[in-house]
């Protein structure tokens, strides 16, 4: 008989309170919708994240509100369907001693996450921000030890948000801050699309920010990026190894290195293919770069880490570029960092297919007259360029080409051409 007062005891507290109860204090769930209660006083807020995860994991929302402190990597895996409203700010700690080799580590360049996204079919929205807490890395000694990708396995700088083994993401109407290494990084994922994301990572005392790409995209195809912009000390978009079928638009980027394609080459015995990439309307002020392709050079080694990876960048169209003050707006660097002659080992990587249309403003002069550099160590074919109106400060425009076979598609007359 007790058995059935308990169950109906279970039931009118169900009738009173029908959809919420709480599996931990600060995680509240119901009506599919888990909304995580901040611990406050500085507390670490990242269990309870991922026990909201776990819970709302399946066909749920996940609600981030308020302000947040997380000091334990999020890595919330499986989702299917997952709403996350970020409308509140989260804010990683500055505890290096943690996070260093606590940060989730990928399998590129030594790059680690706070947060591993990955699942089908998520949508995070909100209009909230993200804290990477980059100053204290920056102000960090050694903290540019490592090479190349810059992290290291001993100073690991974790990526603040990583869509990785994921399909059919929609990410819009970030704010994200002061990224200790590249603010987003697209890992093995397909049919990813950013928009609205506004990003800022600058370093506030005399030590420079560090890798603060907005975006890296590797082995993932079919992402777009849109509507965004990035104050930054490094590429706005990065287009890494096996980033395929990728649309990027309507961007403002200030201050960094422009679109990057690469580097690629970098490992020998290793395939690096970019192919299929529109980057149209973009407006880049204070840049190094405007449109670039970026690999390194041959190497004799077989097990060279510098040089000497194969593969090919084709089909790659930069259009409508506004530049203002830009050192390079037209680059190919075909000897990227390599240790070698880039005469007697030409990089494994063939370029082709890349056309540059409509771009307008100056260079920065930091090159001189040199508004387009078009260095190819192995003949780079089907470049075309159209409608380029590109003013130096320092006197009329020069344009140097090397080993581009087509240079009658070019709209402007190369110096030291093939
Ligand atoms: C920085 O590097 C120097 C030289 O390798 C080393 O002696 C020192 O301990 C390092 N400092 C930190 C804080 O890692
Ligand atoms: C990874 O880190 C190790 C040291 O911890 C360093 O030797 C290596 O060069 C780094 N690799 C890259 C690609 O940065
Ligand atoms: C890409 O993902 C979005 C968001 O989940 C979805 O609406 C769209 O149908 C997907 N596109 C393809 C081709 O699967
Ligand atoms: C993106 O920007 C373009 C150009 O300003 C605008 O037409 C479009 O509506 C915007 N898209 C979204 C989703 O905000
Ligand atoms: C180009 O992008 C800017 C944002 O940087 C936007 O304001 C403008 O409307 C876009 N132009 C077109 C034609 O979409
Ligand atoms: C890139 O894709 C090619 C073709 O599928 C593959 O052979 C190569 O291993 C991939 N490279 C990387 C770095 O994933
Ligand atoms: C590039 O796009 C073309 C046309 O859609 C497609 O046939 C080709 O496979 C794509 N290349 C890569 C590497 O995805
Ligand atoms: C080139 O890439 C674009 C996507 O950026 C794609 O629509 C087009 O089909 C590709 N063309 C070829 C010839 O592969
Ligand atoms: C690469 O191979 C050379 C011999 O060909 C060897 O001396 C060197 O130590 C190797 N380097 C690495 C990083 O394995
Ligand atoms: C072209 O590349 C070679 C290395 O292959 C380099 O020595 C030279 O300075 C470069 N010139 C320009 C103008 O980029
Ligand atoms: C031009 O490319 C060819 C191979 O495509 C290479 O043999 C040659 O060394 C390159 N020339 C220069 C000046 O880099
Ligand atoms: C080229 O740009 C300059 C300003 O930088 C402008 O005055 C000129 O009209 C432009 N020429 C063409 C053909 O668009």
């Amino acid at each position: 008989m007790m058995h059935f007062r308990v169950l109906a005891l279970l039931a009118l507290l169900a009738a009173v309170a029908p959809l919420t109860y709480a599996a931990s204090a600060n995680v509240q769930v119901g009506g599919g919708t888990c909304t995580v209660v901040p611990l406050g006083g500085g507390q670490d807020d990242g269990p309870n994240i991922l026990d909201a995860f776990s819970q709302c994991a399946s066909g749920g929302t996940v609600v981030l509100n308020e302000y947040y402190v997380v000091n334990t990597v999020l890595v919330t895996t499986g989702l299917k369907n997952v709403n996350i409203e970020l409308s509140g700010v989260v804010q990683y700690t500055p505890n290096i001693a943690y996070w260093s080799p606590n940060s989730l580590f990928l399998t590129y360049q030594n790059a680690t996450t706070y947060w591993f996204l990955s699942g089908d079919n998520i949508h995070l929205y909100g209009g909230g921000t993200l804290d990477g807490n980059g100053q204290v890395w920056w102000d960090y000694p050694n903290a540019t030890s490592g090479t190349a990708g810059g992290s290291s396995t001993l100073f690991a700088r974790p990526i603040p948000l990583t869509v990785g083994n994921a399909s059919n993401v929609v990410i819009e109407d970030l704010t994200q801050i002061q990224s200790p290494f590249w603010n987003n990084f697209v890992y093995q994922s397909t049919n990813v699309t950013y928009r609205n994301i506004n990003i800022s990572t600058v370093s506030y005392s005399s030590n420079p920010t560090l890798n603060s790409d907005g975006w890296d995209i590797y082995r993932s195809s079919f992402v777009t990026i849109e509507n965004s912009t990035v104050n930054n000390d490094d590429d706005c978009v990065s287009f890494k190894p096996n980033a395929t079928n990728i649309l990027v638009q309507n961007m403002n980027c200030l201050a960094g290195d422009g679109m990057s394609v690469g580097s690629l080459g970098q490992y020998a015995g290793e395939t690096d293919i970019v192919a299929n990439v529109t980057v149209n309307n973009v407006t880049l002020t204070n840049s190094q770069n405007g449109g670039r392709v970026k690999v390194f050079g041959g190497s004799p080694l077989a097990n060279s880490t510098a040089g000497g990876g194969g593969g090919y960048v084709k089909n790659i169209t930069f259009s409508n570029f506004q530049v203002n003050s830009v050192d390079y707006p037209i680059v190919f660097d075909e000897c990227f960092a390599t240790p070698v002659s880039c005469v007697d080992y030409p990089t494994k990587i063939a370029v082709s297919d890349v056309h540059y249309s409509n771009f307008s403003g100056t260079s920065s002069g930091a090159e001189g007259t040199m508004v387009v550099d078009l260095n190819c160590t192995m003949a780079c074919t089907d470049i075309t360029a159209g409608d380029i109106n590109l003013t130096s400060p320092n006197g009329a425009a020069t344009y140097f080409c090397r080993n581009v076979t087509s240079t009658s598609e070019l709209d402007f007359n190369c110096t030291d051409s093939v």
